[in-house]
Formats: C-alpha cells, sequence, structure tokens
C-alpha cells in the first residue's frame, strides 16, 4: 500500500487519540501585546535541511496551503521553515482537516467505530481469530511496564472496549499498538500542534471535512476483505514478536524524508508505515487480487473522492471571505 493512504489512518488514529485524551482546550484570550508578541511566534531555528510543503494562491490576502503529517510535532518542528509559520502567523483563518475542537468529533467517531448494538468481537470473528487478537492484546498489555509507559487506564484509553468495535477498527489499533506509538501518546501531532497555536492566537479555526467522511468509508470494506486484513495485521505482529521478521515500521523514515522536503520519496516510502505492508510478492493469486481490491477500494474512497470534495470546501471557504487570509494545513499527502 502506498502512503497517501497511511496518511489518512494515522490521522484518524492519532486524532482519535488526542481528541480523547481532550488535550485541545481553547485557552484564555490574549491581550494585544501577548499577540503581538506570538506573532514573532517560532523565532529561529531553520535547520538547513528543511522541508517545503507551502503552496500559495495568488490572492490578496493570501491563501496558504500546508502539507502536514501525523506525527509527533517535536519531531518535525524545527526542520519547518521560518516562511511557513510566518504565513501561518499572519493568516487570520486556519483550516484543519477535522474540527479537532469540537466534541462532536470523537463522539461520532467512537459512534462510526462501534459494532451495531447488540453484537460483539466474540461473535463476529471467526472463533480462532478472536483468540488470537485476545492472545496479542494481552501480551500488549503485558510488555507495556517493559517499555516504560505503562499505566492501567492508557491501556484502557487505547484498547479499552475493543470488542465491541468494528474490525477493521481493531486492526487500525493493533497496527498503532506499539513501542514507538505508545511512547509517543499524548504529544500532539503537528496538525493537533498548530491548532493549539491558532486558539492561542485567536484565529478562527475552521474544518473542511467532518469525521464521518473519514470513518465511514472504512466501514464498506465487506466482511472477507476486512478479515483478510486483521489475518495479516495479526500474522505480522504474531512474527514480529516470535522475531521471525522484523519491524518494518518506517515512521523514521517518513519523518526523515518529510523534514527534507522530499514529498516524491515521502509518497514512495510510505510504504510500511502504520499500516501492514499488505502486497506480498509472496502472496497467493488469490490473496494478492484481493490486497488489490481492497488497494482500489482505499484510494478511491479515501483518496480522490475525499480530494475532491475537500477542493470544493476550500473554494466555498475562501470565496466566502473574500478579504482574509487564509492557511490550511492538510494531509502532505492530500495535497
Ligand atoms: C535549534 O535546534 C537545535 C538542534 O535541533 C537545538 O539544539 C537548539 O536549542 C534550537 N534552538 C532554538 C532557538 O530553539
Ligand atoms: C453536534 O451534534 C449535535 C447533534 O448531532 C448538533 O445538534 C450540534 O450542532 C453539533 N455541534 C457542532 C458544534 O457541530
Ligand atoms: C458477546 O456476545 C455474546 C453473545 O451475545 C455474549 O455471550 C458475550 O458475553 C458478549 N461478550 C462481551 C464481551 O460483551
Ligand atoms: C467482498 O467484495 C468482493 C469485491 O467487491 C467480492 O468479490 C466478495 O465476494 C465480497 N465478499 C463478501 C463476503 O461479500
Ligand atoms: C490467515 O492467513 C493465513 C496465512 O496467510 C492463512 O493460512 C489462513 O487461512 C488465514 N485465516 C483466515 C481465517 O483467513
Ligand atoms: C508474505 O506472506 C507470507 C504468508 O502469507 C509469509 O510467509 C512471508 O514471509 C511474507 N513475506 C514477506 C516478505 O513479508
Ligand atoms: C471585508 O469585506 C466586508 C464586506 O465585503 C467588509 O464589511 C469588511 O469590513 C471587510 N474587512 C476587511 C478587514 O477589510
Amino acid at each position: 500500500m502506498r502512503g497517501l493512504r497511511i496518511d489518512t489512518f494515522t490521522f484518524i488514529i492519532a486524532t482519535v487519540v488526542q481528541v480523547y485524551s481532550s488535550s485541545v482546550r481553547r485557552e484564555g484570550r490574549l491581550s494585544v501585546t501577548e499577540l503581538r508578541e506570538r506573532n514573532h511566534c517560532f523565532a529561529g531555528n531553520s535547520s538547513k535541511m528543511t522541508n517545503s510543503y507551502l503552496w500559495r494562491i495568488i490572492r490578496d490576502p493570501p491563501v496558504y496551503f500546508f502539507g502536514t503529517i501525523h506525527v509527533p510535532y517535536p519531531r518535525v518542528w524545527d526542520y519547518i521553515p521560518q516562511n511557513i509559520k510566518q504565513a501561518f502567523c499572519e493568516s487570520q483563518n486556519a483550516f484543519f482537516e477535522l474540527d479537532l475542537t469540537d466534541s462532536n468529533t470523537s463522539r461520532n467517531l467512537k459512534r462510526c467505530q462501534m459494532l451495531p448494538r447488540g453484537e460483539n468481537l466474540s461473535t463476529v470473528l471467526p472463533e480462532n481469530m478472536y483468540q488470537r487478537l485476545k492472545s496479542h492484546l494481552g501480551y500488549v498489555q503485558k510488555m507495556m511496564p517493559s517499555w516504560g509507559v505503562y499505566d492501567e487506564e492508557l491501556f484502557h484509553t487505547i484498547a479499552g472496549n475493543w470488542e465491541r468495535k468494528r474490525p477493521i477498527w481493531v486492526m487500525l489499533m493493533v497496527n498503532t499498538l506499539n513501542e514507538a506509538d505508545i511512547r509517543s501518546r499524548g504529544i500532539p501531532v503537528l496538525d493537533l500542534h498548530l491548532t493549539n497555536e491558532a486558539l492561542k492566537m485567536d484565529k478562527r479555526v475552521g474544518a473542511v471535512e467532518v469525521v464521518q467522511e473519514q470513518c465511514v468509508p472504512l466501514n464498506g470494506l465487506n466482511v472477507s476483505q476486512v478479515l483478510f486484513l486483521l489475518n495479516r495485521t495479526l500474522w505480522q505482529q504474531e512474527a514480529l514478536r516470535d522475531g521471525t521478521i522484523e519491524s518494518s515500521f518506517s515512521t523514521d523514515d517518513l519523518i526523515w524524508h518529510y523534514n527534507c522536503g522530499d514529498l516524491n520519496s515521502m509518497i514512495l516510502n510510505l510504504d510500511t508505515a502504520q499500516i501492514p505492508n499488505i502486497l506480498n510478492s509472496t502472496m497467493s493469486e488469490t490473496d494478492l487480487r484481493l490486497a488489490e481490491e481492497i488497494d482500489r477500494y482505499f484510494v478511491d474512497e479515501l483518496i480522490n473522492k475525499r480530494n475532491q470534495q475537500m477542493a470544493s470546501r476550500v473554494k466555498e471557504i475562501v470565496e466566502s471571505k473574500s478579504n482574509q487570509s487564509f492557511f490550511f494545513a492538510l494531509g502532505a499527502g492530500e495535497l
């Protein structure tokens, strides 16, 4: 699977966690002086390797598009060039994919992830897959103290109520239950950090999507497709556990390419991020066909359709306030 899709998934996941831990808060208003000080914001630290995901529409006042990725912001922040931070500071409106300040976002996402009333995974999954899943979650819970992060509450925040979730969401959850991801829980991802900054600077904050638009299409895969994904995810985790494969988890690669402003490599190299690499050269003909079919579904539903919709929303938003400046922070893959 290629990168664009992964960005979508990780975004939803990152968002869920962040929203659940309600780290977005509207902070008190700033005085004019404080605001001015903030507008010299983010002073310093342009590094020699800097990314360049900034586009500008020729318009007065300007409209900027900035490509974000959904990783803990300290890992990329120093590489974001000053001109981007400046554009952000000067824009009156800051728009993101989702409105993380809206409590409906997390409520709707939770609702979207749940199985219909009365169902749970023990009845939905084949018995042996259910047991493998249960055993893997037990393993994670057991390992968390040695990852230096354990508290009961954290595990329950991430994995609680897993039996009531739709298999596709459990699959995505399983992919985030690794040491690196768990350690960085609670550190805002870049999008969230920018949202917080925008609120502090008293910008108007908005979104170009609602959560259902990211979420509902994921529920559209059918049973055989979802079981295939979950099976492969579990297979991968089991193989990692007993050391027959090495982690192909490449958040570090992704960050490196992003920081170097290398969008093409980024897309190409995203392959192995969060979602298991379902295309595998030794796969049977049937499995390969299934994997490609799922891949196509994701491209259509989560990239192409969303891109069109986002583009028309952006147009609407910008045209409705033709004398204001805008800063759109959307997934780099999306741009
Ligand atoms: C700039 O970045 C370097 C290395 O990442 C760090 O050591 C330094 O403290 C940073 N300077 C500022 C002003 O943030
Ligand atoms: C949240 O959802 C409720 C009901 O679905 C709706 O009435 C309300 O306007 C929504 N709030 C926002 C901020 O969109
Ligand atoms: C799942 O559903 C089955 C059958 O309705 C029920 O026996 C079981 O207790 C449920 N498990 C959980 C964890 O809710
Ligand atoms: C799932 O969808 C694929 C392609 O759309 C189809 O070939 C397959 O038979 C479906 N499986 C089920 C269980 O509906
Ligand atoms: C899971 O995948 C393995 C290996 O690819 C396969 O042998 C097995 O039949 C699959 N199980 C299910 C329930 O799909
Ligand atoms: C591909 O998947 C099969 C099981 O379906 C596994 O045995 C093999 O090691 C995998 N290959 C790679 C490169 O991951
Ligand atoms: C923007 O335009 C509206 C109406 O066209 C006007 O009322 C408002 O004063 C303008 N604002 C600025 C900052 O120019």
